[in-house]
C-alpha cells in the first residue's frame, strides 16, 4: 500500500469532518483516535457525532478505502493534529496534554519532507513549542528552529472556524488563515487545504494565526457578555431586554447579540482564558467578559430560586441541555450546569428535556441524577418552565397557560427573565 497523503490525529467534531473532506477530494487519509469506540464507529462507515450531511460522506469515503482508521499514526506526507485543548477549570490555565501526546505519537513516523499542521485551538507559541518537542524526539531530522525555511520537517498552524451544524458548508467556503513557522510551511499547508477549500486561504506566521483564532472567539465572548450584562441590568430595572436590544439595534451602527443563560462549548467559553493566562494584566476586558458570562449562569439559577419562593410544590421543567441550539454537544454547557444545579437544589422537583439527550454522556446524567423526559410529558407535568436552549424543535411547542415561563433565550414571545418575573 502506498503512503497516505494525510494522517489526521483526533477524529472529533473537527478532525472527522476535515479528514472526510480531504478523502472526498481524492486523497488517501488515515484517521487516528485514542478512543476505540470512535475508531470502530468510523471503520464501520458510521459517525459518532451529529453533523448534517456528514454520515453519507463518511460512509462513502470509508467504503472507497480513502479514509481508514488506525490506533496510532502511520507514515504520511502531512499530519493534522485536531485533539482537544481544554483549560484547567480551577486555574484557567490551558491544558495542552492532548496536543503534547498527539505530537509525541507522530514523532516516530516523521520523515524528511513531513509537514505537521496543528488545528487545535492553542495558546500563542504552541506550534513553535511542538516543533521543539519534535526536534528533541527526532535529532536525526532538522526542524525550523535550527534550519528555518530549509528544515526537513515543516510546521504550520491552521485554525478552524467552522460552526457545528453548518460544518460541511463552512469547511469549504470559509476563508482560512494558515500560519507557518516558515514561509515554506505556510505555502505547503495552504496548497494542501486547496484540495477542498473554496474560500480564500491567507498565509501568515504561526503566532499570528494562533492569535487570530483566540481573537475571534474572544470577540464573540466579549459581545455576548455585553448582551448578558444588559439582560441582568434590564432585569433589575424591570425592563424587557429583548425589546431594549431590538430597539437599540435600529441604530445603523449598533448590533447587539442575543443574551442567554451563559456561554458554553469547547471554544468561546475556553479560548479567551488562553489569552488571559498568557498576559493577565493586559487582558482586563477579555477576563471581565468571561466573568460576566459565567455570572449570567449563576444569575439564572438565582432568578429561578427567587421565583420558587412564591411557588408551592414547584415542578420545574428545564427545556434544553446542550450548549447551544440544534447541536448534540454538552461541553461547558450553561444549560446543563443550570439543570444540574436545580436538580441538586430541588430533588424530585426537576425534569429536563432535550431533543439531543441521547448524546448526553451517561456519567453526566447519572452524576447529577437528572430526570429526563419528553417535551409533551414534561409540559403536562410542570408548573415552571425554564427555557435554556432555543432548539428549533422547541419553537412549535405550545406552552400550557398555567405554566410560569423563565425564558433565558427569548424563544417564546421574546420573553426574558426580565419581562416574565
Ligand atoms: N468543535 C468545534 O466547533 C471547534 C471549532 C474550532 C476549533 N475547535 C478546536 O479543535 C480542537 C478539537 O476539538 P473537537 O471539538 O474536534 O474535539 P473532540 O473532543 O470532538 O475530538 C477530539 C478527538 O481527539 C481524540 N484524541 C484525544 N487525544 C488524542 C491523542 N493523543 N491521539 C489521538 N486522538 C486523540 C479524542 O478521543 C476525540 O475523539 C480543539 O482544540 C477545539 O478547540 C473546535
Amino acid at each position: 500500500m502506498t503512503q497516505p497523503a494525510l494522517c489526521v490525529v483526533g477524529l472529533g467534531y473537527i478532525g472527522l469532518p476535515t479528514a472526510t473532506m480531504f478523502a472526498q477530494a481524492g486523497m488517501e487519509v488515515v484517521g487516528v483516535d485514542i478512543d476505540p469506540r470512535v475508531r470502530s464507529t468510523i471503520a464501520a462507515g458510521r459517525t459518532h457525532i451529529v453533523e448534517p450531511g456528514l454520515s453519507p460522506i463518511v460512509q462513502e469515503v470509508v467504503a472507497q478505502g480513502r479514509l481508514r482508521v488506525s490506533e496510532r499514526p502511520v507514515p504520511a506526507d502531512a499530519y493534522i493534529i485536531a485533539v482537544p485543548t481544554p483549560h484547567h477549570h480551577d486555574t484557567k490555565e490551558p491544558d495542552l496534554r492532548a496536543v503534547e501526546a498527539a505530537t509525541a505519537s507522530i514523532a516516530p513516523v516523521l520523515a524528511r519532507g513531513s509537514l505537521v499542521i496543528l488545528e487545535s485551538t492553542s495558546p500563542v507559541g504552541t506550534t513553535r513549542r511542538i516543533g521543539e518537542q519534535l526536534a528533541r524526539s527526532r535529532p536525526d531530522l532538522t526542524f525550523p528552529a535550527q534550519a528555518g525555511d530549509v528544515a526537513e520537517v515543516q510546521l504550520a498552524y491552521c485554525p478552524e472556524r467552522i460552526i457545528p451544524g453548518r460544518m460541511l458548508h463552512e469547511l469549504v467556503h470559509n476563508d482560512r488563515i494558515v500560519g507557518g513557522l516558515t514561509p515554506t510551511a505556510a505555502q505547503r499547508a495552504a496548497s494542501l487545504y486547496r484540495a477542498f477549500v473554496r474560500g480564500e486561504i491567507i498565509t501568515t506566521s504561526a503566532e499570528t494565526a494562533e492569535m487570530v483564532k483566540l481573537t475571534e472567539n474572544s470577540f464573540r465572548d466579549v459581545n455576548i457578555a455585553f448582551a448578558n450584562e444588559l439582560s441582568m441590568l434590564c432585569h433589575d430595572l424591570g425592563l424587557d431586554v429583548w425589546e431594549v436590544i431590538r430597539l437599540a439595534n435600529r441604530h445603523p451602527r449598533v448590533q447587539i447579540l442575543n443574551p442567554g443563560p451563559g456561554v458554553g462549548g469547547h471554544c468561546i467559553a475556553v479560548d479567551p482564558w488562553f489569552i488571559v493566562a498568557a498576559n493577565p494584566t493586559r487582558s482586563r476586558l477579555i477576563r471581565t467578559a468571561r466573568e460576566v458570562n459565567l455570572e449570567k449562569t449563576r444569575f439564572v439559577i438565582d432568578v429561578v430560586q427567587q421565583r420558587l419562593r412564591r411557588t408551592e410544590q414547584p415542578r420545574i421543567l428545564c427545556l434544553g441541555l446542550t450548549f447551544k441550539p440544534d447541536v448534540d454537544d454538552f461541553r461547558e454547557s450553561p444549560a446543563l450546569e443550570i439543570a444540574c444545579a436545580l436538580t441538586r437544589m430541588y430533588p424530585g422537583s426537576v425534569r429536563c428535556c432535550d431533543p439531543y439527550a441521547a448524546a448526553l454522556p451517561v456519567q453526566a446524567r447519572d452524576a447529577a441524577d437528572l430526570h429526563l423526559t419528553d417535551s409533551g410529558t414534561g409540559l403536562q407535568w410542570a408548573n415552571i418552565v425554564v427555557v435554556l436552549v432555543g432548539h428549533t424543535a422547541f419553537r412549535s411547542l405550545a406552552l400550557p397557560s398555567h405554566v410560569d415561563v423563565i425564558d433565558t433565550v427569548g424563544l417564546f414571545r421574546h420573553r426574558d427573565i426580565a419581562s416574565s418575573r
